[in-house]
């Protein structure tokens, strides 16, 4: 069992996940609640998504890996997607404003070829910029699939002259490197899957679904997901604490 799967928690969940991982939806259900557009709802999502890094931050909470939009999100109608893309940019050129004041790291994991030069010189700069940052990172996961992930660590692995293989090795050509797994997976928005999320670092994560819509993710639902972790027991294939 390598370090970077049961972080040193085994045994016990008792304290606050390192990394937190969420798959926020329900964006478009809280638009149509309010007979408003669905652009309306990834809006309200990007503000809860601001809200969660800063509350993240303050907690505590050492990484945070959001998943924004998927290698399947591209079957969206075109108007979506494109009002998608507007809130990226806004919301990277504003972290890029106030990143001094959030002192937050981002990350972005996942294939930037199909998106504008634009977007893609913001991506490379947020990251660029906020490397000084730690304590707090924050992984977005743009044009992301875990099975695509999956695929090209093989490629890179493959151009790397194919060295000793082991799942840490491995590990580092994903797009995290050598960054612990989530400890806990949320998901919001009523349904139970998984989406082509990490698939790869989610081996052991405790899953956490809420019927909550992203939107109206709030703190007090960050703290509910939280102890509802904090009263997991975790085994990692072990027989537990009692130790019979
Ligand atoms: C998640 O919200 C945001 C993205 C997938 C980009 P949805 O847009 O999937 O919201 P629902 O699931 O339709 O409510
Ligand atoms: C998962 O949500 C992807 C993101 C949140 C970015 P979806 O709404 O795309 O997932 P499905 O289609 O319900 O599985
Ligand atoms: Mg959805």
């Amino acid at each position: 069992m390598s370090d970077r799967t049961d972080n040193g928690l085994a045994g016990g969940a008792s304290q606050l996940p390192r990394h937190i991982a969420v798959i926020m939806d329900g964006n478009g259900r809280w638009a149509k609640k309010r007979g408003l557009p669905r652009t309306a709802g990834h809006t309200a999502g990007a503000d809860s998504f601001r809200r969660a890094a800063r509350y993240c931050r303050k907690l505590g909470v050492e990484y945070l890996t959001v998943y924004a939009f998927s290698t399947e999100n591209w079957k969206r109608p075109a108007e979506e997607v494109a009002g998608i893309m507007k809130l990226l940019e806004q919301y990277l050129r504003q972290a890029l404003r106030d990143m001094e004041k959030e002192k937050i790291r981002i990350c972005i994991f996942g294939d930037l070829a199909p998106f504008s030069p634009e977007l893609r010189q913001m991506c490379a700069e947020c990251m660029e910029r906020s490397k000084i940052y730690s304590g707090c990172q924050v992984n977005i996961c743009l044009n992301y699939g875990g099975r695509d992930e999956i695929v090209r660590a093989a490629e890179r692995w493959a151009a790397d002259g194919c060295p000793a293989l082991s799942e840490d090795v491995f590990s580092g050509y994903m797009w995290g490197g050598h960054i612990p797994d989530p400890d806990l997976l949320i998901r919001p928005g009523g349904e139970m899957r998984i989406s082509n999320f990490l698939l790869w670092e989610l081996a052991y994560a405790e899953l956490y679904f809420s019927d909550v819509l992203w939107p109206d993710f709030d703190e007090k639902e960050f703290d509910k997901a939280i102890a509802a972790y904090r009263g997991r027991e975790r085994r990692f294939g072990d027989v537990g604490e009692g130790k019979a």
